[in-house]
């Protein structure tokens, strides 16, 4: 499916939901600023949109994303990376790996004094190359690396194994809720992310400090989509 095919999909499904309340399902609403807004950036701020916070998507070239932002409607911004950095109360990263590093040079000053980064970004080995994905792997794996690239940053790992053409379509599901693994070493950076995570209607299980960021990668056990207890049984079985 073509980026903008995906986006007016995820667009159609976000009008379909049932309204949440607002902002009023996660408390106040926090300006959220992301950081890679195509498949999964742009459906996870869609959601964000849809809870009530404002966001401000942002791409090296911010025209392409009018088409999302005029769909989302006045809580959507867009702008340049830098933007929605100074932008944000919360920073969400969803971008290639390979590109954290350089994120991290340009950044890592202003994303140290945001109270949350929610890195939902990996390493991948069919678009970054196995030899990539072995050095990340071999300096303790997604998580303790983005910690390298962004020194000081408030991090947790989220959303990072579950498919974004499937995000809009979990959120606020009937019955039990769908488990968000979840990987930090900031307590109060862990309690925003589960609050954010509860207003867009998914349940997060906390799985480890950041180290464990390295299961929390598609293709893992933990990857897809689980009950809140299930994923507690197989993080169980992780070390
Ligand atoms: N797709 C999924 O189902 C899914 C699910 C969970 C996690 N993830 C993870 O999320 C990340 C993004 O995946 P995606 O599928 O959303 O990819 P995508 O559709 O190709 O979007 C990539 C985004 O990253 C931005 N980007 C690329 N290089 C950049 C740089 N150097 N500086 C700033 N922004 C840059 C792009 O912005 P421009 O407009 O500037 O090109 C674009 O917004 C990946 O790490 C992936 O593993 C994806």
């Amino acid at each position: 499916m073509t980026k903008r095919a995906f986006l007016v999909t995820v667009l159609l499904a976000l009008v379909a939901l049932p309204h949440v309340g607002g902002a009023q399902a996660t408390g106040s609403p926090l300006k959220i600023g992301m950081v890679g807004a195509g498949r999964e950036g742009g459906a996870l701020g869609a959601l964000f949109v849809k809870a009530g916070h404002p966001v401000k998507f942002s791409s090296r070239n911010p025209e392409n994303l009018k088409g999302l932002v005029t769909g989302l409607g006045p809580l959507a911004q867009a702008g340049t990376v830098e933007e929605a950095i100074a932008f944000g109360d919360v920073v969400v990263i969803a971008i290639p790996y390979t590109a954290m590093e350089q994120i991290g040079k340009a950044h890592s000053d202003a994303l140290a004094k945001k109270v949350l980064v929610i890195d939902v970004s990996n390493p991948i080995a069919r678009r970054d190359g196995e030899d990539f994905v072995k050095t990340v792997g071999a300096q303790g794996g997604a998580g303790l690396v983005t910690a390298k690239f962004l020194p000081g940053a408030r991090i947790v790992r989220a959303f990072n194994a579950i498919g974004a053409g499937r995000l809009a379509e979990l959120a606020h599901r009937a019955g039990e809720p769908v488990g968000v693994p979840i990987a930090g070493d900031d307590p109060k950076a862990i309690a925003l992310a589960e609050s954010l995570i509860r207003g867009i209607g998914f349940e997060p299980v906390l799985v480890g400090g950041l180290a464990m960021g390295r299961h929390l990668v598609p293709g893992t056990p933990l990857a897809g989509e689980h009950t809140p207890a299930e994923i507690r049984r197989i993080a169980g079985s992780l070390n």
